[in-house]
This record gives C-alpha cells, sequence and structure tokens, in this order.
C-alpha cells in the first residue's frame, strides 16, 4: 500500500476525478476526508467506498471550496477526527461555459476564479500550517499538496479564458509556494489532466445539458490530437495523483505534470 495511514483531505471529492482518486487513495490505504460543495455527490462517493471492500475510513464534508471560513472548517474536522493530515489535493473545479471574453458577466469570471484558484491559496495555506505544525511537535514532518489545473493552464482554449487563466495561475502558484516551503519538506505538485471523462466535461461542470451526440462530436474533433488515441478517464488521473502523494515522489516539486495521452506535451 502506498498511502498508508496518511490523513488526506480530496476536495471536489464527490465526483469525476475527485471520486476517482477517493476509490484509489482508498485501496493505497489512505484515511480520508473528502469534501464537495453537493452533498448528493458526496453520498454517491460514500457509497462506492462502502461498497469498495477496503474498509476505508473516511468523513464527508459539505462546503465551498472557495470559502474561507467553511475552509478552515474543512480542516478542523479533519485534524478532530485523524490528529493529522499528510495530504491536500486540490481538486475541486468548475468549468465556464463557452463564451466570448467580451460577452463574460464580471461575476462569472469571479467565480471561475474563486471556485479553481483563491481555493488552491485558501486549502494549501492551512495544509502548510498544519505540516510545519506536525513537523515542529517532533512528528514525521513534511506533506504533499496536489492540485488539478489542466493542460487549459498551459496552451489557451478559445472561450474558456477564464478557465484557462485560473488554471495557468494554479501552475505559477505550485513553482513558488513549492520554493517557500520546500524547506519544510513540504512538496508541492500539480496535474495537468487532458481530455477527461467526467460529468464536467460532458458540461454538467458548466451547468449545460450536453446531448450524448454532442458529446461524441467533441470526443470526435479531440481524438486525432491525442498520440495515444483515447480519452482520459478518472482512474488515469488518479494513479499519478497517487504517485505525488507517495514516497516514490520524494524528489519532486513544483511540477506541473501532464496526463493527456500526449494530447498536451509542454
Ligand atoms: N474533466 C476534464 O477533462 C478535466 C481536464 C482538466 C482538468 N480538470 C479539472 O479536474 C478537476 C475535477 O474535475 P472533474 O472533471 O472531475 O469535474 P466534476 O464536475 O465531475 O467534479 C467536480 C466536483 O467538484 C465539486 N465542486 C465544484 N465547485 C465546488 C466548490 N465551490 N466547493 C466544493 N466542491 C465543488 C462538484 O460538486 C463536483 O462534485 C477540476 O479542477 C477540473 O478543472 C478536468
Amino acid at each position: 500500500m502506498l498511502l498508508k495511514d496518511r490523513v488526506a483531505i480530496i476536495t471536489g471529492g464527490g465526483r469525476g476525478i475527485g471520486r476517482g482518486t477517493a476509490l484509489r487513495y482508498a485501496k493505497e490505504g489512505a484515511k480520508l476526508a473528502l469534501v464537495d460543495l453537493e452533498q448528493s455527490h458526496l453520498d454517491e462517493t460514500a457509497k462506492e467506498l462502502d461498497a469498495s471492500g477496503t474498509g476505508v475510513d473516511y468523513i464527508t464534508l459539505q462546503g465551498d471550496v472557495s470559502s474561507s471560513a467553511d475552509v478552515q472548517r474543512f480542516f478542523d474536522a479533519t485534524i478532530a477526527r485523524f490528529g493529522r493530515l499528510d495530504i491536500l489535493v486540490n481538486n475541486a473545479g468548475i468549468g465556464n461555459p463557452p463564451v466570448h471574453i467580451i460577452d463574460m458577466p464580471e461575476e462569472a469570471w469571479d467565480r471561475t476564479l474563486a471556485v479553481n484558484l483563491t481555493s488552491v491559496f485558501l486549502c494549501s495555506k492551512l495544509a502548510a500550517k498544519q505540516f510545519i505544525k506536525q513537523g515542529a511537535d517532533g512528528g514525521r514532518g513534511g506533506g504533499r499538496i496536489i492540485s488539478v489545473a489542466s493542460q487549459a493552464g498551459k496552451t489557451g482554449y478559445p472561450f474558456l479564458t477564464a478557465y484557462c487563466a485560473s488554471k495557468a495561475g494554479i501552475i505559477l502558484f505550485t513553482q513558488a509556494f513549492a520554493k517557500e516551503v520546500g524547506a519544510h519538506k513540504i512538496n508541492v505538485n500539480c496535474v495537468c489532466p487532458g481530455t477527461i471523462d467526467t460529468p464536467l466535461l460532458r458540461g454538467a461542470g458548466m451547468g449545460l445539458q450536453t446531448s450524448d451526440d454532442m458529446f461524441k462530436q467533441l470526443i470526435g474533433t479531440v481524438l486525432p490530437g491525442i498520440p495515444l488515441g483515447r480519452i482520459g478517464y478518472p482512474e488515469d488521473v488518479a494513479k499519478v495523483i497517487t504517485f505525488l502523494a507517495s514516497d516514490d515522489a520524494d524528489y519532486m516539486t513544483g511540477q506541473a505534470v501532464n496526463i493527456s495521452g500526449g494530447q498536451e506535451m509542454h
């Protein structure tokens, strides 16, 4: 088991990549605090964890990652339940409905940046404080922060400008923060998924109703640009988020790792 008894907070753990990561972490022996805005999403992940046969110890926490009060509550509840923290996975995120930037209302811009980027600041700050405190208390010290950015943080996609800006922000936040906390044995990395089959990709994370036909059409246009010839699944991303939390990634920090079947190579 790669993560035996490590305590992890996974934001957006109710669906998609967050759920895939929760299921994989459970298999690797981690203890989990799953955060999500939607209680119904958390309930569904909880059902899958209970059926997984892993006997995983977990709690679910409903709230908004862009609210500092909610984030403080998530961390307090996690420490109260498990006594420590080892891993933070900043995964919660939203797409912006495709819109020309000159037509984008300011509130939509603000919401995209708040959920996708400010949340990473709020959660990472509390995680690092906790890791440093644990080290000072004579414990194992150190910790892992893994954020879910996107290939859209490396290459601009038209009509997704706010989303791209938020994800590019995560990549540079990761680099700068890794330099700030490296001396405390805190590794800060992010992943850049490509086209991953989740409710977000199918439109639900952008408040859109995408039909199966539209989804097939989208995949048809994307596939020629993916050297490995298929779109990705939450498990593909979960594997790398597991590796980055494991001892095998001890000497990696400040990285933005593509998981895209080769769709993005920079
Ligand atoms: N699916 C893709 O193709 C893809 C590609 C690159 C990056 N990503 C990123 O991966 C992450 C997960 O995306 P996904 O595709 O699994 O999406 P998803 O919509 O399937 O799941 C996201 C989860 O986050 C939760 N969430 C949304 N806003 C929240 C908030 N304010 N507070 C707490 N929870 C909130 C949602 O309720 C949902 O359960 C996101 O950051 C996304 O930008 C996805």
